[in-house]
């Protein structure tokens, strides 16, 4: 049962996905991402948290999601800046649908939260260098 719970309940988050990349990517005056994600603590309750869970341990469900919780892959921001960009294996890719402040902020804010103390970062430079021109032209 509970498995079948867990299961149900990132299939639900999964389907609510599109919506909140079409509002953090909408035009207008400003956007409205920036209303609602101006930091890397809100970019992850946004839009990781339905995936890899509060408190960043991940879980096991329609697809197996790995931790952030203590995970030593991210000793390095390239590597969570490459995943967050291009996307990885069931993990959507968010180059274009965030922006490189969001995906620099949200990289600095796992590798620094959930029991992850690295105290480098990596500058919106470094990932705007990293995504290449956007995909599509942006607002
Ligand atoms: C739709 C669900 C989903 C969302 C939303 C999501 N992820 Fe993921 N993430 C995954 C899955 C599934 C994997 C594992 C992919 C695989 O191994 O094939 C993953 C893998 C990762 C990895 C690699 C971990 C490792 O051990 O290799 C990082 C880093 C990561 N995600 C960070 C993020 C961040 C930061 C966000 C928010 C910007 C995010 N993810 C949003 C599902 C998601």
């Amino acid at each position: 049962m509970k498995t079948l719970r867990s299961t149900l309940s990132i299939l639900a988050l999964l389907s609510t996905l599109p919506s909140v990349a079409a509002r953090a990517d909408s035009p207008g005056a400003g956007g409205d991402r920036d209303a609602t994600m101006t930091s890397g603590a809100e970019t992850y309750r946004h839009v990781c948290q339905a995936c890899h869970m509060a408190n960043g341990k991940g879980g096991v469900g329609a697809a197996v999601i790995p931790a952030l919780a203590g995970n030593p892959k991210l000793a390095s921001p390239i590597y969570p800046a490459t995943v967050v960009l291009n996307g990885y294996g069931a993990m959507p890719w968010f180059n274009g649908v965030l922006t490189p402040q969001q995906i620099a902020d949200v990289v600095n804010y796992v590798r620094t939260h959930f029991g992850n103390s690295y105290k480098d970062t990596i500058t919106v430079d470094t990932v705007k260098a990293m995504a290449g021109p956007p995909p599509h032209p942006m607002h």
